[in-house]
């Protein structure tokens, strides 16, 4: 192991905008000294969903404001910042470029090298951010966010395979599509959760591909959108929330059965991580921590969702890594 990293202290700064929040974040050897952001969630609210030019524009007025917060709470000055990783990818391509711009342009101004980090494996990595320790090797992440949902197994920082991935909309998609034909506020995902009635998660709405094909939740919002509109044309009265209800456990049961064949594929899995902004989902939760004999690593619910904290944290193991 070189010494040099060790004698030094690792002080990188993160930049997150591949939606709607301009987040930056200070890491120190490994600690988040701040994590800050500025969203235009309540813009975006007005049209139910995000629009790409709001989301970039609002990178653009807020990033240098986040950048001073985010020096001033950490008590850090900026010249002692040694590295910076930033979102390159997956991401609304628009706010990835204003994060691109501001940290290449940050790092030549500083000469310190600049890491270009994975959005969705900054998500594997969340329940790091204030949790200590590194991951344990092999283990079983399970990401579901407003983009992406995917089943992955990591062997190592940098080996990982995608086992089941989505074909089409993301659960946090399918769900905030759901929500907004129910009339329900903005993200869907959210209002959908706290609505959530076991006793009424009793339709029968479609059933489950194989275990082993790749994720669709197309199916489900189509069945349920066309329930909604049955309904309707019928003037027939249904009860929203057994519908929201039925959906959600349909897909949280769509989750856990892939998981659990995963699991069942390779037997010296050290850990189930979980990740993405559903993994703030209760339901989803506790049906995890009921899986007996597996560490299971749940983010806490304030790094759920989209945070620049996730991206240093990944590109701190990632500099450890490298320096072995
Ligand atoms: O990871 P994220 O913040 O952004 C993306 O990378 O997409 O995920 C946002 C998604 C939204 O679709 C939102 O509805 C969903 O996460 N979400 C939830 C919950 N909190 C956020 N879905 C279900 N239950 C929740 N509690
Ligand atoms: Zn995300």
């Amino acid at each position: 192991m070189k010494d040099s990293i060790y004698n030094m202290n690792i002080i990188i700064l993160a930049i997150e905008t591949s939606c709607d929040d301009t987040s930056i974040a200070i890491i120190k050897n490994g600690k988040v000294l701040i994590n800050c952001a500025a969203t235009s969630e309540k813009l975006q609210k007005k049209y139910g969903g995000i629009v790409p030019e709001i989301a970039s524009r609002s990178h653009c007025e807020e990033i240098d404001n986040v950048l001073k917060t985010a020096l001033l709470n950490a008590n850090i000055n900026i010249k002692d910042i040694n590295y910076i990783a930033y979102t390159s990818n997956p991401g609304l391509i628009g706010s990835l470029h204003v994060g691109k711009v501001f940290a290449l342009q940050l790092a030549s101004l500083l000469n310190v090298p600049v890491l270009p980090i994975n959005h969705m494996i900054g998500h594997v990595y969340s329940y790091f951010i204030d949790h200590d320790g590194k991951p344990n090797y092999p283990f079983l992440a399970l990401i579901a966010s407003g983009g992406h949902t995917f089943i992955a197994l990591f062997e190592s920082i940098n080996k990982y395979t995608i086992l089941n991935e989505t074909t089409d909309d993301a659960v946090g998609e399918a769900l905030d599509k759901i929500g907004r034909n129910l009339g329900m506020e903005y993200p869907g995902g959210i209002s959908i959760d706290k609505k959530y009635d076991p006793n009424l998660a009793n339709l029968k709405i479609i059933s489950h591909s194989p275990p082993e094909n790749d994720f669709s939740f197309s199916g489900i919002k189509t069945a349920v959108l066309n329930f909604i509109n049955n309904h309707q044309v019928k003037n027939e009265e249904y009860d929203k929330i057994q519908l929201a209800s039925s959906a959600l456990k349909w897909i949280i049961d769509d989750l856990m059965i892939k998981l659990k064949y995963w699991i069942n594929q390779y037997n010296n899995i050290k850990a189930i991580v979980l990740g993405g902004g559903v993994s703030a989902n209760s339901l989803l939760r506790s049906e995890v921590m009921k899986i007996n004999g597996i560490l299971i690593l749940i983010p806490s619910l304030k790094y759920t969702g989209d945070n620049a904290a996730m991206i240093g944290i990944y590109a701190y193991h990632k500099i450890i890594e490298r320096s072995k």
